[in-house]
């Protein structure tokens, strides 16, 4: 059978929830470790889908992964001895793109499937490419595979044309292992990327960050090191909207108000109640409590890249969204195609419609290409506040996933959600922790 949340939706969630290391730092973590011989130990690290997939892919590779308890992985590389990542790990995650750096430094050359990874949108990979191509690297892209060789590595000045969080991810890893300094203009914001600098720099990198210019001086050869991964904003903000849409109340630890800061705003102005605070006088730990105190107000909001209002919040701001008395919109800027989650808020009684809006200057505004558009919409209208109805449902992708998991908790009655390994992919003891907040949520299969 396979294996379903059962949902009994309507009852306030309250209590305290402990969030985890980011998915999406943690195994880009792990990748970059194999830039030395020596080991790698990462501490706060999710044990999730996705980090298995990359623990698997570094395994299969000849290098070592060992889970020191149950949130530090030590990655070893020394005895990597291959080049050539199966096909099957393409499908099941946008992670093998990320291993080129390492094993253009370590090889010379690298052939990997085309990255899959989230249902949600074209997913091009052409800033990747232009990106390695400044540094010497040549590619060949065929039969859903690319082939990377790069005889001779050199540090150079490049310019993004347009954002982008992995790719700047992925020039920073392979810079990180040439000798000599290249600059990154343009490089994107997102703390995840910090994350990285953390390690690289740990490692006998020497990367600076000004804003959104990255200078590296790289090291032909990088040593062992220690780093904490960051905690997963997008965690924090799926249980602050699940507070809400149960008129509950949760106090959710571990923190960085800065990474949130664009949502708590959206929080006041639709007269959520929220508060931050710290553990102790004087420590770095935070907590954040978020509150129902009253009907929430609609508002609007348009997804931008770091420090704005993250794309992966969008839809479960759109749960709470239908809870909210008016008409709000939501304009995505970041993925040319991510509604297709509104359908099934649809079905489970939202008012909702995709629409696409005049934009003055959309080259400008919009991250994707423009050329990638040939369907979708890239914004929604909700009209609440609606009473949601229970459903049965099988996820298509991650993001969607919790959001529809949200909606059943919001809802009055019995769902039964699928496909929750789209859902595990991103969220460490999902059900475990909702149970806690007194969810009726129950796992089987
Ligand atoms: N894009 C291109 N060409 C490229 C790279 C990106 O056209 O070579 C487009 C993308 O298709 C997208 C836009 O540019 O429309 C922005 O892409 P970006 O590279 O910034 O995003 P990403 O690195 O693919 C990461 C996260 C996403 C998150 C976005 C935005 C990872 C593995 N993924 O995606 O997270 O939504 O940044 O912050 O870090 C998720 O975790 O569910 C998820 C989708």
């Amino acid at each position: 059978m396979q294996p379903k949340y059962i949902i009994n939706g309507g009852k306030p969630l309250s209590g305290e929830v402990t969030i985890g290391g980011a998915k999406n730092a943690t195994w880009k973590l792990m990748v970059a470790a194999l830039l030395t011989d020596e080991p790698v130990a990462i501490t706060n690290a999710a044990r999730i889908l996705d980090v298995d997939i990359a623990a698997a892919i570094i395994e299969s590779l000849g290098g070592e992964v060992r889970w020191l308890d149950k949130y530090t992985v030590e990655v070893t590389g020394r005895n990597l001895n291959k080049y050539t990542v199966a096909d099957e790990y393409g499908t099941a995650s946008r992670a093998s793109l990320l291993f080129l750096g390492p094993l253009l430094k370590r090889f010379g050359q690298a052939d990997l499937p085309f990255p899959g990874g989230d249902k949600i949108a074209a997913r091009p990979i052409d800033r990747h490419l232009k990106a390695f191509s400044a540094l010497g690297v040549e590619f060949e892209i065929k039969n859903n595979r690319i082939r990377a060789a790069a005889p001779t590595l050199k540090p150079n000045h490049y310019k993004f044309v347009k954002n982008t969080h992995t790719g700047t991810e992925n020039l920073l890893i392979l810079a990180s292992g040439i000798a000599g300094e290249t600059v990154i203009n343009n490089a994107a914001l997102e703390p995840e990327i910090d994350n990285l600098i953390d390690l690289l720099n740990q490692m006998g990198a020497s990367v600076k960050r000004e804003e959104r210019l990255i200078t590296i001086v790289g090291r032909e050869k990088l040593h062992g090191a220690k780093v904490k991964v960051i905690t997963d904003r997008n965690q924090v903000i799926t249980f602050a909207c699940a507070a809400l849409v149960t008129k509950g109340k949760v106090k959710i630890k571990g923190v960085h108000p800065d990474h949130v800061a664009a949502f708590l705003d959206k929080l006041t102005d639709i007269k959520a109640g929220w508060k931050v605070e710290k553990v102790a006088s004087g420590s770095n730990e935070t907590t954040l409590t978020v509150y129902y105190q009253g009907p929430l107000r609609a508002t609007n909001i348009t997804t931008e890249v770091y420090p704005g209002f993250m794309s992966d919040w969008q839809a479960l701001w759109a749960v709470v969204m239908t809870q909210a008395e008016g008409k709000s919109i939501i304009h995505e800027t970041i993925f040319e195609n991510r509604f297709r989650y509104t359908d099934i808020l649809k079905s489970m009684g939202a008012q909702i419609e995709l629409f696409n809006p005049k934009v003055a200057d959309p080259e400008r505004l919009y991250n994707f290409n423009i050329e990638d558009v040939k369907v979708g919409f890239r914004a929604c209208a909700i009209s609440g506040a609606t009473d949601l109805q229970p459903i049965k449902y099988e996820v298509p992708d991650l993001r969607a996933g919790a959001t529809i998991v949200l909606a059943a908790l919001a809802s009055n009655g019995k769902s039964e959600i699928t496909g929750i390994d789209q859902i595990e992919r991103g969220y460490q003891d999902f059900e475990e922790k909702l149970e806690k907040l007194g969810a009726n949520i129950e796992r089987v299969g």
